[in-house]
């Protein structure tokens, strides 16, 4: 009789306490929601412009840009800066990154702001004399970072589409800067992980170095990085790859052993380049072209599966995830052979596209059995890369709509703060092939389309991508994660159009990976069934469970016109709309 009582009051003590969950649940849903309406399986939908990126002062920094007028691009420049500050594992000044834009009547384009090799760079300066690669030299430290490319770009961007002045679209980042932001647990746990990385490489300097350990809500003010902002803010691209900040990188490579040079900072230039294009299942795809490769190998592997029937088989049953993971594994083949930086590299943009060709390349694909890697190699045409970049997707109440993801490549890239400056280098060099054949920090191989060469941007995965559908805006997609943000984008797409999944589950569901070589498939703890893995296994595929696949942030117009906001709950990421 005890017994039962126990178990009667613990099944009243679950209701009551499920009960008011429920009512926490639904009045927080009800205050995010003000100025939204629920959609399906209860997103939040905005109808005046949306911005979701991968921390919750960014994006209310975007928002608030929306709100007072601006457009998708200001909003675009605001955040990138304002994630400069409040998001240093990737969000940044030293870096570089790329924006797909595609404005309310359907001009599109796209904006490289990769970094570059400095000038003084060579194919062999990260080998020993033996010919062996010496991977710490491309990971950290000053002769890691490549020239900086997010300033410039983000100047590019605003003088051909910025409505509002630059120095109302810098300005919140300066104040976040000067007044300081609060950790979240998160941040708090990584720069903590990060002490002692940050103390080798930035012998004298204090940035983010306190005695105690970093906690939740502890406040962060960066008077050095808020001068830097303030010469951007007042002096344009003069205000970062000239005068008083140039001279800090440039002091900084002579103390560390780097090669960026005065003259590698004046000449950079970001560029203009057309976007890859191309359809799914109807959907027009808007997505970057090289040198980053993501958007190549999203349309081959979209063309690779589009003529079967997926969403009659289903989200990730066998038929699924093997189809996905032979398209993955030939796509990352080629992407190892023909992905290289145009302005040096004659890539086979055209024949990669074609249907025919990602059609011919699934010839040799045999259901019963897991191909071999060590059979594929790159088709005939007639990285390491890291987890730590960002992307951030917007939408204004014009329906402009931005795209972009932007990276320091590794966590805090290579460590090293610019003294007086206070940001972060980027350690994108080591995007570059380093050695032909010989695997980066995420088991990418690369060859000579990708070798470093003087002045040449290092091949990247990052995939900014805007769907189309009828000629109206659809989808704003992207995410970080090295070399699986092409399979991120990818899957997530196919869980829109071929699940018919809301933003926020497409982009919450569980993901995996195969890129060729290893010959592995990465699964993201409980994407796949135990049956399902059993099956696959059977067949012969190697499976291996890891950690968080991608964090996408993007935006999906339902067809009311609301903007339904998928924000990655593997994050901090947040979702604002208006
Ligand atoms: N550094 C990551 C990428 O560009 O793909």
């Amino acid at each position: 009789m005890k017994r039962f009582t126990e178990i009667l009051n613990t099944l009243k003590f679950n209701f009551i306490t499920r009960s008011i969950t429920a009512v926490i649940a639904i009045a927080t849903l009800v205050t995010s929601c003000v100025g939204g309406q629920l959609g399906k399986n209860n997103s939040v939908e905005f109808k005046n412009g949306m911005v979701v990126s991968a921390h919750p002062e960014a994006s209310r920094v975007g928002l608030n840009i929306l709100k007072s007028g601006g457009n998708a691009v200001d909003a675009a420049v605001a955040v990138q800066f304002a994630l400069a500050v409040v998001y240093p594992n990737a969000g940044n000044l030293g870096g570089g990154g790329f924006l797909v834009y595609r404005s309310s009547t359907g001009e599109i384009s796209s904006l490289d702001f990769r970094e570059k090799a400095p000038a003084a760079a060579s194919r062999n300066m990260y080998l020993d004399s033996a010919g062996n690669a010496i991977t710490d030299k491309s990971l950290y430290g000053p002769l890691a970072a490549g020239v900086p490319g997010s300033v410039d770009g983000m100047v590019k961007a605003h003088q051909k589409y910025g409505r509002l002045s630059w120095a109302r679209v810098v300005q919140p980042a300066l104040d976040l800067a000067l007044n300081g932001y609060k950790l979240t647990e998160n941040q708090a746990r990584e720069l903590n992980g990060n002490r002692a990385d940050f103390l080798k490489y930035n012998p004298g300097k204090e940035y983010y170095i306190q005695a105690e350990q970093w906690k939740a809500g502890d406040l962060v003010k960066q008077p050095d990085l808020a001068n830097t902002l303030s010469l951007i803010r007042d002096k344009g691209r003069d205000g970062f790859y000239d005068g008083p900040v140039a001279a800090l990188i440039e002091a900084e490579m002579k103390a560390g052993g780097g090669m960026i040079s005065a003259n590698d900072l004046r000449s950079y230039q970001a560029v203009w380049r057309k976007p890859v294009t191309g359809t799914y299942r109807g959907y027009k795809v808007i997505t970057m072209p090289p040198p980053s490769s993501g958007g190549i190998a999203l349309m081959q592997l979209l063309k690779s599966v589009e003529p079967y029937p997926l969403s009659r088989w289903g989200f990730n049953a066998d038929s699924t995830v093997q189809l996905i993971v032979e398209s993955e594994r030939r796509v990352y083949a080629d992407r190892a052979t023909h992905l290289g930086d145009p302005d040096f590299y004659s890539v086979p943009q055209q024949a990669l596209l074609e249907s025919s060709y990602s059609r011919l390349r699934l010839e040799n694909f045999n259901w019963s059995r897991a191909t071999l890697s060590s059979d594929i190699q790159a088709g005939k045409i007639n990285g390491k890369e890291s987890e730590e970049t960002t992307h951030f997707s917007i939408v204004d109440r014009d329906g402009n709509a931005a795209s972009v993801t932007t990276t320091l490549n590794g966590s805090y890239g290579s460590k090293v703060f610019v003294k007086g400056a206070g940001f972060l280098l980027n350690n994108e060099m080591d995007d570059f092939s380093v050695k032909p054949g010989t695997p980066n920090m995420y088991g990418l191989v690369g060859g000579e389309a990708n070798s470093v060469q003087p002045g040449k941007r290092m091949l990247s995965s990052m995939t900014p991508t805007i769907l189309e559908k009828d000629g109206d805006l659809f989808m704003i997609v992207g995410t970080p994660g090295g070399s699986t943000i092409i399979t991120s984008v990818f899957q997530t797409i196919l869980n829109v159009v071929d699940f018919d999944k809301s933003m926020q589950a497409a982009v919450n569901a569980k993901k995996f990976h195969h890129q060729w070589l290893p010959d592995e498939v990465f699964v993201e703890k409980g994407a796949l069934d135990s049956l399902v893995a059993l099956r696959l296994q059977e067949k012969g595929y190697k499976i291996t469970e890891r950690g968080p696949i991608g964090r996408v942030d993007a935006i999906l117009k339902t067809k009311w016109g609301y903007y339904q906001g998928g924000a990655d709950s593997r994050g901090d990421d947040t979702a604002l709309g208006w």
